[in-house]
């Protein structure tokens, strides 16, 4: 069951009704947090709804070229937020279509899903939605622009990244199963490779 979304493009708000408390109580979590790249939380009922301000713009998906550096620069600050031991906040459901860009800015929204999880997970499963988009040379370039990016700012532990590479695709190819997305890309399997050149 899909939660509810209410758009109203002229008052500039949107109403998602979740379909558990978990899930509303997740979002909430995160949206009282005031980050820099969350929609703004206008109300809730303390329940399962939330209005959230309307980000009038493309998901990054559409985009001809989404600047991975910025995108990576929201993980940095996601992921900094609490730590605990080697875990911190993962967005987890990293589908391009969870990203907007707007007004030259970079959003994140729909955290029902996030966890505790070491960062790498939340890196390794962002990148493999595009490469299962990209083809090879895309794919590289956006891969080490977000690493470098990343890098700056944030940590990431080569060991831990290469551990976690197998699981993360076993979630992602799970997850394109249920929702019935076939692979049709012919660089996937190269693009999964150069997902393991993090040194
Ligand atoms: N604050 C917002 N501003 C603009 N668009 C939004 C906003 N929140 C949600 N949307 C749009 O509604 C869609 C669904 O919202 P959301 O991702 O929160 O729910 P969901 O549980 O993932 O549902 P779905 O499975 O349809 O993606 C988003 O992909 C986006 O297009
Ligand atoms: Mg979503």
């Amino acid at each position: 069951m899909k939660p509810d979304i209410i758009i109203n493009k002229e008052k500039k708000h949107i109403i998602k009704i979740c379909r558990s408390p978990k899930m509303f109580k997740k979002e909430l979590y995160i949206y009282q947090k005031k980050l820099p790249f969350t929609p703004r939380l206008l109300d809730h009922d303390g329940k399962n709804t939330l209005m959230l301000e309307y980000i009038d713009g493309i998901p990054i998906g559409e985009l001809m070229q989404p600047d991975f550096s910025k995108i990576a620069e929201m993980y940095v600050i996601l992921h900094s937020l609490e730590l605990k031991k080697g875990k911190c906040i993962c967005h987890y459901d990293n589908n391009p279509k969870n990203y907007i860009f707007s007004d030259q800015k970079y959003y994140m929204i729909d955290f029902s899903d996030w966890k505790y999880a070491p960062p790498e997970t939340d890196l390794i499963h962002f990148l493999l939605f595009w490469a299962s988009i990209y083809d090879k040379v895309k794919f590289e370039k956006a891969f080490r622009k977000f690493i470098d990016s990343y890098t700056k700012k944030g940590t990431i532990n080569p060991v831990e990244w290469e551990f976690f590479i197998p699981e993360v695709i076993k979630r992602f190819d799970n997850r394109r199963k249920k929702f019935e997305k076939t692979e049709k890309n012919p660089d996937i399997l190269i693009n999964r490779e150069t997902l393991k050149n993090i040194y």
